[in-house]
């Protein structure tokens, strides 16, 4: 499974980056305002630290207004990927920038009924945002098992995008299931690197050689 990042923030992209864990980087309106930097700028620079995809939404609700935006932030850079909101604006615009070679991903997907529709608008990516659905009460994964079988019975070439990660469980439980993708946020991404024995077991590997040294000294 491939793991995005799901920020805006440079130095967070860095640490993750330096790790060699990142195939790929989301944002969204929400995450480049947290930046306060001008988003293009911004994204520019997230695709100069990441070569793997890098998503910028757009805000136009138009087909027409998407599609503009979506071609101006294509020239960022060619690893740019355009989330597009699942409306039927933007399933429109998804139809017309796919084959101009434009990947687009479409985003706040939140039913079974909207991953097929976005599949078969040949969308590069789809991402179903699974801890929205786990705040409103619904069983988050086996909505995902179903996002996956949907993907897996036919021929997609969309790639399912885990999105709206809350904990480490939604990611172990996005590799079991397969997913193609999940997009992970910093914290979580850095609580999957800790473990309590292994901090433990470290310490007392190191206070064990030192009694050893000691001796030896003897
Ligand atoms: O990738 C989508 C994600 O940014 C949404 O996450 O935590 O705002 O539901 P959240």
């Amino acid at each position: 499974m491939k793991f995005f990042i799901d920020t805006a923030n440079l130095d967070q992209i860095k640490e993750m980056q330096e790790l060699g864990i990142i195939d790929g980087v989301t944002t969204n309106p929400t995450l480049l305002a947290k930046e306060g930097a001008e988003p293009t700028e911004q994204l520019r620079k997230i695709c100069e630290i990441v070569d793997g995809p890098v998503s910028g939404e757009v805000i136009g609700l138009t087909t027409e207004e998407m599609v503009k935006e979506a071609r101006e932030l294509a020239k960022i850079a060619s690893n740019i990927v355009i989330k597009i909101p699942f409306t039927k604006d933007g399933i429109k615009a998804v139809n017309i920038l796919e084959p101009e070679g434009i990947k687009t991903n479409v985003t706040l997907v939140f039913s079974q009924n909207q991953v097929l529709i976005a599949a078969k608008a040949g969308a590069s990516y789809i991402s179903p945002f699974i801890g929205r659905l786990m705040d409103n009460g619904q069983n988050e994964i086996d909505f995902l098992w179903e996002c996956m079988d949907i993907l897996n019975s036919y021929d997609f070439k969309s790639e399912l995008i885990v999105a709206s990660v809350r904990n480490t469980r939604h990611v172990i439980e996005s590799a079991k299931i397969g997913a193609h993708i999940a997009t992970i946020p910093f914290a979580v991404l850095d609580k999957m690197f800790k473990h309590p024995n292994t901090d433990q077991g470290l310490e007392d590997f190191l206070k064990d050689w030192e009694k050893l040294q000691s001796k030896l000294k003897k």
